[in-house]
């Protein structure tokens, strides 16, 4: 057998044995197989798919690709995984809340890569905090504070950061077979015992329509029962930000004013993920957990349990109480409304936006200007007037091409045009 042969048979059409899997990702993460051989491979499963088989053997072989991340203490843990979206701090949210109500997180997240923001670069907007957390450091941090978010290290699923970076310059990114065995491939190789995941839909997201979104969500459910995880799976709307900020700190900030009230979906998002998780944990009714959360943030519980965690991280935790200490750049472009009508956001466009103004990145290892931001100031599907201001473009130095990204994601139409936010749960007993 050979990486060729293998090509060559998923090029015809033909469904690929474990074995012949196993080979392929095999020389992926031994080195064997080129860029230009991987995406070959890459684009012929995007055209041809692949049966719900090959995608649990993918993913199997990824997942044993590199080191297994071990367990940090003693428990039931529970992780979130999202698609990838703008203006999503769920985790940011998620995290001291579920802390808070005793149920440890132990959190490997990513960076920001193509138009969607990563957690690793928001946390690292607290002045101080790493992410680089050893193994022992993880582990320690879980059991004494309950809640700890890091990078994965180099050694886990080798295959799929090999396979990610050839996917994301090739067009390969939006395959169903492609995107379940990359986020699952991550989560066999932890030990994480519950597992939700976010599936975003819409413009922003990787999955266009909200079915396609779903099919998505039941192949990776199923992947994780399969191999003896508790799943359960949101489908939820990215036509817009999940927020009212796009960029590094600006969406640090807003995670810290949904820690201290503020309401919006971010935080309507936050606490629905929360209570499932909640839920599956600790045993309890979800309305009860959804109580709990809501509890844990107007008590203050959780943002305390925040500040405790950015400490443990190295970072100053007086931003977590004092959000305005966050800084944004200055306001460079103000986007008003064109004429009367309901308002749309397009949060690709406003994610690439921030890419081009230096907020995000173009290639693995750039530098992130932090301060970089969107401050929306209408939220869509409001009525607004023509002259209306809608968002702030925050940046260092002018950046035309950001501003005309950001001008063009504001379109207004005669009628209301909001998708749900939650299109679908699907959790243990089925779709909900
Ligand atoms: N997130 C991942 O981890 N992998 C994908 O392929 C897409 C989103």
């Amino acid at each position: 057998m050979t990486v060729y042969d293998v090509i060559d048979a998923k090029k015809n059409g033909r469904a690929l044995g474990a074995e012949e899997v196993g080979y392929f990702v095999n020389e992926v993460a031994q080195g064997g197989a080129s860029d230009a051989q991987i995406a070959a491979f890459c684009m012929a499963v995007l055209l041809n798919g692949m049966t719900d088989e090959e995608c649990f053997a993918l993913t199997r072989a990824m997942a044993e690709s590199g080191a297994r991340t071990p367990r940090p203490a003693e428990g039931v843990f529970a992780d979130k995984h999202s698609t990838g979206g703008v203006s999503d701090s769920t985790t940011l949210v998620l995290v001291p809340v579920l802390a808070a109500l005793g149920v440890p997180c132990a959190k490997y997240s990513g960076r920001g890569l193509g138009h969607t923001g990563g957690t690793l670069d928001k946390l690292e907007s607290f002045p101080g905090l790493t992410v680089s957390l050893s193994p022992e450091r993880f582990a320690r941090q879980v059991r004494e504070v309950g809640a700890a978010v890091a990078g994965q290290t180099a050694d886990t699923v080798p295959a799929d950061k090999r396979m990610y970076a050839v996917r994301d310059v090739t067009a390969t990114v939006d395959s169903i077979p492609l995107i379940a065995s990359s986020v699952m491939s991550k989560k066999l190789a932890s030990f994480a015992d519950v597992i939700l995941l976010d599936v975003k839909y819409g413009g922003g997201a990787f999955m266009h329509t909200p079915k396609r979104a779903e099919k998505l969500a039941r192949l990776m459910v199923s992947i994780g029962e399969a191999a003896g995880r508790r799943m359960c799976a949101a489908v939820t709307c990215m036509d817009a930000p999940l927020g009212d900020a796009v960029g590094c700190n600006a969406e640090a900030r807003e995670a810290c004013e949904v820690l201290a009230g503020k309401q919006n979906d971010l935080s309507r998002l936050s606490l629905f993920h929360a209570s499932k998780l909640a839920a599956a944990v600790l045993r309890i009714p979800e309305e009860e957990a959804l109580r709990r959360a809501e509890e844990a943030v107007g008590s203050g519980a959780a943002r305390e349990k925040f500040a405790q965690m950015v400490a443990a991280q190295g970072g100053d935790a007086r931003y977590v109480y004092e959000p305005q200490r966050f800084s944004v750049a200055p306001c460079a472009h103000e986007v008003r409304a064109a004429a009367d009508g309901f308002l749309n956001i397009d949060a690709l466009a406003l994610g690439r936006a921030c890419v081009e103004m230096g907020g995000g990145r173009k290639r693995e290892g750039d530098a992130v200007d932090h301060t970089c931001a969107i401050l929306l100031k209408r939220r869509p599907g409001v009525q607004v007037r023509a002259g209306e201001l809608l968002a702030e473009v925050c940046c260092n130095a002018a950046a035309p091409a950001a501003f005309a990204l950001a001008d063009g994601a504001f379109t207004l139409s005669p009628r209301r045009r909001v998708r749900p936010l939650v299109y679908a749960y699907i959790g243990k007993s089925g779709r909900a």
